[in-house]
């Protein structure tokens, strides 16, 4: 047997669901139930009612929202050091002096943040729904984290103030995408559309013609009318995009953007989690109390 039927047969035994992220490797991705964006993800892994294990094929505070929002079961994380930089940008002693500077304004944090942060919000937010989000809010000056190119998106979106926080939050692997890129490319497919995600640069969202999440773009692909897209985002989503539109050529826009947190999960590493039930993710319960209110607050304004 080999070690995909080995993981097919392991995961019913164990009564497990896999849930992988659209960066996830491309045999990750194939092998799972359900593939998606962090939104999705989280909605997935909030109405599961069957399984009684859930394995998150993603990073660390993608599954620690799953074992937040659906308690009852048990969620494991195959590699265990698949941890997201970005969310260790921001700490609670950050948040906590940035709302004694703006003692009026809101916190909303983007859900790439660990849950210890979470709990000092008032609503999180994805990037497929932080405009909704944030005009959901009364209030015009806002504090936000912690991505700062999200920020500067979704202010430009909504004409709110956002103060990021930390001032310099950003994600290594977009930040690796350059405009020259992109103009390279459109020389040389000049009917190409370009989609990229709203955590690069100002000036790669400048040159493109749609801005959303990976799954926003997986949507976009599907409906534009454009045969040739060029991707601003991490690698992985190309093998998302190439299967639902096979019709359809897709570059990437720099071939080095990959998320080295996203590519830990492998097949051997998700079948000894299943085998060895391995690595459990907890939030205690003070803090989940906390982050869960964070969260559903943002389910009860997202369709
Ligand atoms: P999405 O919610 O768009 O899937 O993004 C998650 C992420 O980590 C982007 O780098
Ligand atoms: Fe974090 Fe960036 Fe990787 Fe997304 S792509 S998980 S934001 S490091």
């Amino acid at each position: 047997m080999n070690l995909t039927d080995r993981i097919v047969k392991l995961k019913k035994e164990r009564k497990a669901v896999i849930l992988a992220h659209n960066y996830q490797r491309p045999e990750i991705q194939d092998i799972a139930d359900y593939v998606g964006d962090s939104i999705e993800l989280s909605r997935k892994a909030m109405q599961e009612t069957e399984a009684e294990i859930i394995v998150f094929a993603a990073v660390d505070f993608m599954a620690e929202s799953a074992a937040i929002l659906n308690p009852e079961k048990r969620v494991l994380l195959p590699a265990l050091g698949a941890r997201c930089p970005m969310a260790q940008m921001l700490t609670v002693d950050e948040i906590k002096r940035c709302k004694a500077l703006y003692p009026d304004a809101p916190v909303v944090l983007y859900v790439n943040t660990l849950a210890s942060a979470k709990a000092y919000c008032d609503i999180c937010c994805t990037s497929a729904n932080a405009v909704e989000v944030i005009k959901s809010l009364e209030a015009d000056t806002i504090l936000f984290g912690p991505d700062r190119n999200l920020a500067e998106s979704v202010a430009e979106k909504t004409g709110k103030t956002l103060i990021p926080l930390p001032e310099w939050g950003f994600c290594p692997t977009h930040l690796l995408f350059q405009p020259e890129d992109v103009t390279v490319l459109k020389m040389q497919y000049p009917d190409a559309a370009v989609m990229v995600h709203p955590e690069c640069s100002a000036e790669i969202r400048k040159v493109a013609d749609f801005v959303g999440s990976t799954s926003k773009m997986c949507r976009y692909a599907r409906e534009c009318s454009a045969k040739t897209l060029i991707v601003g985002t991490e690698e992985g989503l190309l093998h998302r995009l190439r299967k639902e539109n096979p019709e359809k050529q897709f570059i990437v826009a720099y071939e080095g953007a990959v998320c080295p947190n996203m590519k830990l999960t492998t097949l051997g590493r998700l079948y000894a989690a299943l085998k060895e039930e391995k690595y459990a993710v907890k939030v205690p319960e003070p803090i989940a109390k906390k982050a869960r209110i964070a969260l559903e607050r943002m389910f009860e304004i997202t369709s």
